[in-house]
């Protein structure tokens, strides 16, 4: 096929790439994909299905030129670095009006400088995030493209036939201006990272505390996974309990050592949340205790100092677990609800314009965090575009109130056994803080005054007022108004 020319390119032929890209042969298109390693060129062509175009290449220049102008070329190669050695090296060949889209797991902030960097040369860049894994890749990811609105135009047919569908819509749509890709799949892993925490110590309650073996472990999973907590994190954790370690002959999972890895992204999530600001409390608490994973020999030492004795958690063993779902189910809630609203404010403090009804949308297949909620979530969004948090939405406030005594009660049996629930108790005192109309906050603010005159708000009367706090005698017209630096 010497003068083909093809519809697709992809940088970085690894296992996500080169499924990305047969899985876009199998729709119809011819793709062709670059790696410098000759293997990884033949093994994509040998796994492409018969009768579909596919072609490896080892240069990027043999890529570039076989491409179908003007050309969209797709890379998937690690963040940071990389990325930008790509483009410099890619701009060589390519010309104005060619689309490049970074697929992988990119911080926003350096998308962002890319998007400016190369649409000062003509050139399309888009930031887009994909999820769902290798499986996905190959049989159809969620895919979250934003910014250059061209360059979605130009590659929105072929991202539509890849991706994920449920109930017939493409599990992919454009999230927004600058790097609303990227965005929007990094707080995508934000609520990955809370979910997996609370599924981790959901683990640990019916392990520890009530005792059952990984035969009953796979067993409740695969029935919650039945109805309303079903989601991909429930499925594949009930496959987990079931798989057995080759060597030990011990089922795999109690053979795994718990330090706890991460790329960064949940990290990043954080981060950029107390950058806008916005409370994702159970975020952080997911990737805290990743961290505190890692910190094994300390754990140990402590665990001699103070020989915590673990009891049995004291309900009866199926009660116990019938609230240990619904305080799963209800923190699973306050998940989503903090990475939404993280994006919501994100929206239009980072001027991105993020349509979350279509990111709730596409989030319901082909994506780690897919899961039977987020249908709930969509049609909240129907009703309310506006919806600042999903904790606001009538429908949403049936579905905790109902679990809402669950939770409380497994917390304080949590803490009877000394299992630590940090997630789950971080889930519930987002939405106990959420919910109370006056915050002890007042003293914060009072505190602050008096040692750094930093003023307050009355809840009386307009302006920023400063107190002497030492002096003797309080009274209310000591107060004075302050209406400078109002931010100190
Ligand atoms: C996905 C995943 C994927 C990956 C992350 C998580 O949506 O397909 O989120 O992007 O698994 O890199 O990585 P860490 O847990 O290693 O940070």
């Amino acid at each position: 096929m010497e003068n083909t020319l093809y519809d697709f390119g992809m940088i970085g032929i690894g296992v996500m790439g080169s499924n990305f890209l047969l899985n876009m042969a199998d729709n119809g298109y011819k793709v062709i994909g670059f790696d410098l390693d000759a293997t990884k060129a033949k093994k994509l062509e040998d796994e492409a299905t018969p009768g579909t175009t596919v072609k490896g290449v080892v240069t990027l220049e043999e890529m570039v030129k076989q491409l179908d102008k003007p050309r969209r070329i797709m890379m998937l190669v690690p963040a940071g670095k990389p990325v930008d050695n790509v483009i410099e090296n890619l701009l060589p060949f390519i010309e104005k009006d060619d689309v490049i889209i970074d697929g992988g797991n990119s911080h926003y902030v350096d998308t962002l400088k890319r998007v400016n960097y190369l649409n000062g040369k003509g050139i399309h860049f888009m930031g887009m995030g994909v999820s769902g894994g290798e499986e996905g890749a190959r049989k159809g990811p969620s895919i979250m493209p934003g910014g250059d609105l061209a360059a979605w135009q130009r590659v929105q047919p072929m991202l539509e036939a890849v991706s994920a569908k449920v109930n017939g819509e493409p599990c992919v749509a454009y999230m927004g201006k600058g790097a609303a890709g990227h965005y929007v799949k990094m707080v995508h892993n934000g609520i990955e990272y809370a979910i997996m925490q609370l599924i981790s110590e959901v683990y640990d309650l019916l392990k520890r505390g009530i005792g059952l073996d990984n035969d009953e472990l796979a067993d409740i999973f695969k029935k919650w996974n039945e109805d309303e907590l079903q989601s991909f994190l429930i499925e594949i954790t009930s496959e987990i309990f079931l798989k057995n370690d080759g060597d030990t002959k011990a089922r795999l999972v109690d053979v795994i050592s718990d330090k706890a890895g991460s790329k960064g992204t949940g990290k990043w999530t954080s981060q950029d949340a107390m950058e806008l600001p916005v409370a994702v409390p159970t975020i952080d608490i997911a990737v805290a205790m990743r961290t505190l994973s890692g910190f094994k020999n300390e754990r140990i030492a402590a665990a001699e100092l103070y020989h915590p004795k673990n009891k049995d958690l004291k309900g009866g063993k199926k009660e116990d677990i019938l609230k240990i779902k619904d305080a799963l189910y209800f923190a699973t809630i306050i998940c989503y609800a903090q990475g939404l609203s993280m994006l919501y404010n994100a929206s239009t403090e980072l001027n991105m314009d993020i349509p979350l009804g279509d990111v709730v949308k596409i989030w319901r297949g082909g994506c780690i965090i897919r899961s039977a909620l987020l249908e709930d979530f969509y049609k909240a969004f129907k009703k309310d575009k506006a919806l600042s948090n999903i904790l606001l939405s009538k429908h949403t406030s049936k579905l905790l109130k109902k679990k809402e005594k669950h939770i409380r009660a497994v917390i304080k049996l949590a803490m009877q056994s000394k299992i630590p629930v940090a997630g789950l108790m971080s889930a519930l005192s987002y939405f106990d803080a959420y919910c109370t109309e006056r915050m002890p906050t007042n003293l914060i603010q009072a505190q602050r005054d008096y040692f750094g005159a930093h003023t307050y708000a009355r809840i009386d009367k307009e302006g920023m007022f400063h107190t002497e706090w030492n002096e003797e005698v309080v009274q209310a017209d000591h107060a004075h108004a302050q209406t400078e630096n109002p931010k100190h």
